[in-house]
């Protein structure tokens, strides 16, 4: 009997996990939706291009404004941010309330699920 419950708790562990994957896996589609929608005009998805915007390659952990040849505006520059997942959170919510004075345009992307979604997503981006 006890065998059997430890068996069929480590196959419910096994199974978080997978769903738990899946799940990982699920975010980062829904994010790469919200990314052509609402950012690509801007961020190439090519790995390492500049376009309107700078590329966001690796750009999860990063300090602000340092990719090489982009101009970036004096307020991005002067930030002294780090694109932490709660800073990211901040700069997709209101970007301009963030960097006074930033170049990219106004983006309002309140909802926290979506949130979630764009960040994850953002992570697969190396
Ligand atoms: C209209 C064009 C435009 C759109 C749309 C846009 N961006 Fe940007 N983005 C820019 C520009 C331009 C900059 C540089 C801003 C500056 O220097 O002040 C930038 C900067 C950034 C940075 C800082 C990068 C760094 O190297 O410091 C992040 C992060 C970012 N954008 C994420 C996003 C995300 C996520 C979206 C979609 C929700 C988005 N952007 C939509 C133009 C855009």
């Amino acid at each position: 009997m006890k065998t059997m419950l430890l068996s069929s708790l480590a196959l419910c562990g096994a199974l978080a996990a997978s769903f738990a994957a899946a799940d990982e896996r699920g975010m980062e589609a829904a994010g790469l939706q919200l990314f052509k929608h609402h950012c690509t005009a801007c961020h190439s998805l090519d790995t390492s291009e500049n376009a309107f915007g700078p590329s966001l390659v690796g750009v999860v952990g990063r300090p602000a404004a340092s990719v090489p040849r982009f101009a970036y505006s004096q307020a991005m520059q002067a930030s002294g941010l780090t694109w932490d997942e709660d800073n990211l959170r901040k700069w997709i919510t209101d970007n301009e309330a963030l960097v006074p004075g930033t170049r990219m345009r106004h983006v309002a992307i309140t909802d926290p699920a979506e949130q979630d979604y764009l960040i994850s997503f953002l992570r697969t981006l190396k």
